[in-house]
């Protein structure tokens, strides 16, 4: 086997964004782009040779050129060991677990997550550090640094590996193993939750539709559900992950996930319906016709999380990011837990994970995680529902009436402005800014803003402080107004407007979000300036 030195020229974009590196399929197909990236990752590294890489993928149009690049690099670079899901396929929370199973110093997920695939489309690669956490702020820096200088890549000049066998090939002093991509990821889950009871639950005839939308939760659904949980045979939809999704947008939505939906409102839906995204870590639960909207969710696991053995005594504090709603502070309180409001993105609850000081943790946009690994899992999180609904014996839309009903119901609703030009979205944002001091104390259409502030995150581990995480006004305690830019846009900006209300009038719980917060959508669009400011009339999208 001969190691080749390639020359190479640095690409000037290779900047970080929130979950790595996320480009077209087209910007990723230039001659050496993910050659230079991947080289860079690896000189970013300390002490890496000999060492156990893991390497997995959600399916998507390119991952399988990009993984045999992937290997070759990592053989040149002298790993001692690379551990790859079968056919290249592994979750993003069962990478997370592989590799810390194995002891990897670390792993790259290649997904776009819950964007559309294809070649036209969007392709996504980020690496995962030795907890199974993606790479921290300071870390991505350094590898976007590198990508700047990098010069040239090593490579091993070999055929392509052969994934599509489980077994163990050697290639010079590097072993390249082929693993089950779901093994390891279900037997963990029996360590956390009692699939007999569950199992039984089944056999008295309960039934769910997951919808796996053709992304890579299709074989870890069928084999848990179907085989290991006896769901009955196609329970799961949608389950071969596809290089295009077959078209679908694996985003688990009440707009993408419109087939499950559908499905859960006729006559002979089943008992649950779940959904998941491109890479598995997000997650989204309905009843029959009633759709959980994911901050109710957040607050019935943090109320029933302990319920689950694996959790028992270990449930001390949980965590949302700050637009979450806050329907988990008051089962927090209750519960005597610590409540942490962190900034959006997942690693933000990393810290509070590792330090024992949080076992839940979960985002307004569908995200759901715990201590059991140290990504958002939307497998596990549909695991929690459904022994949730085993242990209480209710349905779906009982608990979350429950819920309401102890505590009122925190209304939610999230506008998305896409503003082709990022100058006038930054506008918004500065201008509020300037206005906040004179806020406090005004009235808005009979509503007094009692405060108003920028978002600032001092993290309880590490007291690093990180500023300007969006701007927040609250009217009373039960009402609040969020702005902020989405850190995720590809192209010119998204402005997000979170509004949130809690009702406690028995009255009042049914109600429709669009109607029940018409006039705050309004009182927002009034405070920003937005249409003098941008020229946008209304919402690109409202869920
Ligand atoms: C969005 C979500 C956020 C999530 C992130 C990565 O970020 O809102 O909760 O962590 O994607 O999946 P945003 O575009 O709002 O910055
Ligand atoms: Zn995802």
């Amino acid at each position: 086997m001969e190691i080749l030195s390639v020359k190479t020229e640095p690409y000037s974009d290779q900047t970080l964004g929130t979950s790595g590196l996320r480009r077209k399929v087209s910007v990723v197909k230039q001659p050496h782009y993910l050659e230079n990236f991947i080289q860079s990752v690896f000189d970013s590294l300390d002490n890496f040779e000999g060492k156990t890489l893991v390497i997995g993928g959600d399916g998507r149009y390119y991952n399988d050129t990009a993984i045999q690049a992937l290997i070759k690099i990592a053989i040149a670079n002298q790993f001692g060991r690379i551990i790859v899901g079968q056919n290249g396929i592994l979750s993003t929370p069962a990478t997370s677990h592989v590799i810390v199973k194995y002891k990897a110093i670390g792993g790259f997920i290649l997904s776009a997550s819950h964007n559309p695939g294809g070649p036209d489309a969007d392709f996504g690669i980020k690496f995962d550090t030795e907890h199974g956490a993606p790479a921290p702020q300071d870390m991505t820096e350094k590898f976007t640094l590198r990508t700047r200088e990098i010069d040239h890549f090593w490579w091993a000049d070999i055929p392509d590996v052969n994934l599509s066998v489980i077994g163990e090939q050697t290639f010079g002093s590097t072993i390249v193993q082929v693993i089950d991509s779901v093994k390891d990821y279900a037997d963990y889950m029996q360590e956390i939750f009692d699939f007999k009871r569950l199992k039984k639950m089944f056999q008295q005839g309960f039934t769910m539709t997951f919808d796996a939308m053709n992304a890579v939760t299709g074989p870890y659904a069928v084999r848990i559900f179907e085989e290991l949980l006896g769901a009955k045979a196609g329970s799961v939809v949608h389950a071969k992950p596809l290089p295009d999704f077959g078209g679908l947008h694996p985003e688990p939505n009440l707009t993408y996930a419109k087939e499950l939906v559908n499905r859960m409102s006729e006559d002979s839906a089943p008992d649950f319906g779940a959904a998941s995204d491109g890479d598995g870590d997000r997650y989204m639960i309905l009843g029959k016709s009633f759709p959980v909207n994911p901050s109710d969710s957040l607050a019935i696991l943090a109320e029933y999380l302990d319920t689950i053995p694996f959790y028992q005594g270990k449930l001390k504090g949980v965590a949302r990011s700050m637009p979450t709603s806050f329907a988990v502070d008051d089962v927090a309180k209750k519960k005597g837990l610590a409540l942490y409001e962190t900034p959006t993105g997942w690693k933000f609850f990393g810290n509070l994970l590792n330090a024992g000081k949080i076992a839940l943790c979960g985002e307004e946009s569908f995200g759901g995680g715990s201590s059991h690994l140290q990504e958002k899992d939307g497998i596990w999180a549909v695991l929690c529902w459904l022994s949730i609904l085993e242990k209480t014996g209710k349905s779906v839309s009982e608990l979350v009436h429950e819920l309401w009903n102890q505590y009122g119901r925190v209304y939610t609703l999230l506008c998305n402005y896409d503003i082709a030009d990022k100058k006038a979205a930054e506008a918004v944002i500065s201008n509020l800014k300037e206005k906040l001091p004179h806020l406090v104390g005004q009235s808005v259409k009979d509503r007094e803003i009692t405060k108003a502030f920028v978002f600032a995150y001092t993290d309880p581990v590490t007291k690093e402080v990180t500023e300007n995480q969006g701007i927040c006004l609250y009217f009373e305690d039960t009402t609040r107004l969020i702005f902020r830019l989405s850190g995720t846009s590809s192209v010119g900006a998204t402005l997000k407007v979170y509004i949130n209300e809690r009702i406690t009038d028995e009255k009042k719980l049914n109600g429709e979000p669009f109607v029940v917060l018409s006039d705050l959508m309004q009182i927002s669009m009034e405070l920003s300036e937005l249409k003098h400011l941008t020229g946008i009339q209304k919402p690109s999208i409202m869920t």
